[in-house]
C-alpha cells in the first residue's frame, strides 16, 4: 500500500474539533480515518454519525492512558499518522477538578507518545520517513496579554495559568522532548479559540445561542473585556492538514483566525444576529438577556496569534471572517436544535448548576482586580 493511502489515527474525533476534522479529512482528502475516543461527556458519536456507513471511518470507543489498546490499534491499522485532540478542554471545569486534565492531558499525551515511539522504530522505509505524529494545542499555554501586547508567536514563552493550560503546556513539552531525545517525527499546532458546528453548549459561544434562544441570561464573565482570536473551526481543520502534509518535523505552528474581539462584542454580535435570523422571537432584543457575572479565577485577559509562519511556511490562511463564520455557526445550531437537545439532558444540567448558581449577578465591576493580576503578569513578563 502506498504510504498516503494509509489510514490516520484521529484520538479525541467524536469531540467537537476532532468531528469536524474527521468530516473534512473524509470530504477532502478520503483515506481511512480510525477513531479512538473514549466518549466523554464531550464526545458525541452523533456528530459523525452521517458515516455510519463510511468503509473508511472506524470509531474505536476507548482511552488514550490504555497501552494496551493503543499499541494494538497501531499494530493492526498501521497508520501514517496519529492526529492527537484528544483532551480535557474546558477551562472552568479544569478549575473546578483539576485531576482529569492531568490524567487526559498528560499522562494520555504520554501513553501515546510511548506507543508511537515503538511503533515508529518498527517502520522502515517510506513507512517510517512518512510517519508523524501531531499534538493539537492551544494559545492558552502562552499565558495572558496586555491589550497593547504583540500577539503569541511561535517562541513566545510558555506562562500557562489555568490548570487546563498548564496541563497543554506539560503535553506540549512532552512532545518536544521526545522529538528531540528519541527522534520521534512529530508537529504541533497552538490554536486560538475555535468555534463552529458541534461545540458542546459550554463553551462561550453554543452556550449563548441555546440560552439566548430559551429566553435564558446570557452570563458575561467578569467586565466581559476578555479578548479572544476567534477561529472558524473549518479553518482550524483545513489548517491541521496543511501542517501534516508540509510541517517541518519537530516545527510548532501557531494558527488564528485574525479576529480578535472582546467577549461582550461576541455576545452582541450574535444577539443581533439572533434578532435578524429570529425576527418573531419573544426573546427579541436579544441583547436584553445579557447579564454580568462573577468572574472565573485567574480569568486570561487576552489572547491573540502570530500567524505569519504558518502563512509564510505553509502558505495557510483562515477563509472565514468573523461575520461570515459566525452566521454559518448560529445558522446551524438554528438547523440542529435535535442535537443541542440531546446534548443538554442530564448531566448537562448538573454541570450549569455547578459552574453558574455561585455566579451572582454582578454589574461587571469585580474584573478590576482581575485586570490588575493580568497586568502585574504582563509586566513581570516584560522585566524578563
Ligand atoms: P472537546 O472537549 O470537544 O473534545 C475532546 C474529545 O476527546 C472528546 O470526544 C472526548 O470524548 C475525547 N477524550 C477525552 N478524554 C479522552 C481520553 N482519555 N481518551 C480518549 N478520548 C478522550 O475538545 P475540542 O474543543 O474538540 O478540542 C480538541 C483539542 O483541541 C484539544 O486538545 C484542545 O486542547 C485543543 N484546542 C481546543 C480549542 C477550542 O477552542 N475548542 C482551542 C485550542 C486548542
Ligand atoms: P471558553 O469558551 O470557556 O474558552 P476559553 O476559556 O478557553 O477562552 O470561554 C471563552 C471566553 O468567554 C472566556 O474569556 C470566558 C468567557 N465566558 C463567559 O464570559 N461566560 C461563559 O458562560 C463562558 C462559558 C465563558
Amino acid at each position: 500500500m502506498q504510504n498516503s493511502q494509509r489510514p490516520i489515527l484521529v484520538t479525541g474525533g467524536a469531540g467537537f474539533i476532532g468531528s469536524n476534522f474527521v468530516l473534512q479529512w473524509l470530504a477532502t482528502e478520503g483515506t481511512p480515518v480510525v477513531n479512538l475516543d473514549k466518549l466523554t461527556y464531550a464526545g458525541n458519536p452523533n456528530n459523525l454519525a452521517s458515516l455510519a456507513s463510511n468503509n473508511a471511518y472506524t470509531l474505536v470507543q476507548g482511552d488514550i492512558c490504555d497501552r494496551g489498546l493503543v499499541d494494538r490499534l497501531l499494530r493492526q491499522h498501521r497508520p501514517r499518522a496519529i492526529v492527537h485532540f484528544a483532551a480535557e478542554s474546558h477551562v472552568d471545569r479544569s478549575i473546578l477538578g483539576p485531576e482529569e486534565f492531568l490524567r487526559t492531558n498528560i499522562h494520555g499525551t504520554f501513553v501515546l507518545l510511548e506507543a508511537a515511539r515503538q511503533h515508529h522504530a518498527s517502520l522502515e522505509g517510506e513507512e517510517r520517513s512518512g510517519f508523524r505524529f501531531l499534538h493539537v494545542s492551544t494559545d492558552e499555554v502562552y499565558g495572558t496579554l496586555a491589550p497593547d501586547e504583540a500577539a503569541f508567536h511561535e517562541d513566545t514563552p510558555y506562562a500557562p495559568n489555568s490548570p487546563y493550560a498548564a496541563s497543554k503546556a506539560a503535553s506540549d513539552h512532552l512532545v518536544r522532548a521526545w522529538t528531540h531525545t528519541y527522534g520521534l517525527p512529530t508537529l504541533v499546532t497552538n490554536c486560538s479559540n475555535n468555534y463552529g458546528p458541534y461545540q458542546f453548549p459550554e463553551k462561550l459561544l453554543p452556550l449563548m445561542v441555546t440560552h439566548a434562544l430559551q429566553g435564558k441570561p446570557l452570563p458575561v464573565y467578569g467586565d466581559g473585556q476578555q479578548v479572544r482570536d476567534w477561529l472558524y473551526v473549518a479553518d482550524h481543520c483545513s489548517a491541521i492538514r496543511a501542517v501534516l502534509e508540509k510541517g517541518r518535523v519537530g516545527e510548532t505552528y501557531n494558527v488564528g483566525g485574525n479576529n480578535q474581539r472582546s467577549n461582550l462584542e461576541v455576545v452582541h454580535a450574535l444577539c443581533s444576529l439572533l434578532d435578524e435570523l429570529v425576527p418573531a422571537s419573544q426573546f427579541a432584543p436579544h441583547a436584553s438577556l445579557v447579564t454580568m457575572v462573577k468572574d472565573r479565577p485567574g480569568h486570561d485577559r487576552r489572547y491573540a496569534i502570530d500567524a505569519r509562519k504558518i502563512e509564510a511556511e505553509i502558505g495557510w490562511q483562515p477563509e472565514e471572517s468573523f461575520e461570515t463564520g459566525l452566521r454559518k455557526t448560529v445558522e446551524w445550531y438554528l438547523a440542529n436544535s435535535a442535537w443541542v437537545d440531546n446534548v443538554t439532558s442530564g448531566a448537562y444540567q448538573q454541570w450549569m448548576q455547578k459552574n453558574y448558581a455561585g455566579r451572582a449577578e454582578t454589574n461587571g465591576a469585580s474584573s478590576a482586580e482581575a485586570a490588575a493580576a493580568n497586568a502585574a503578569q504582563t509586566a513581570a513578563r516584560g522585566a524578563k
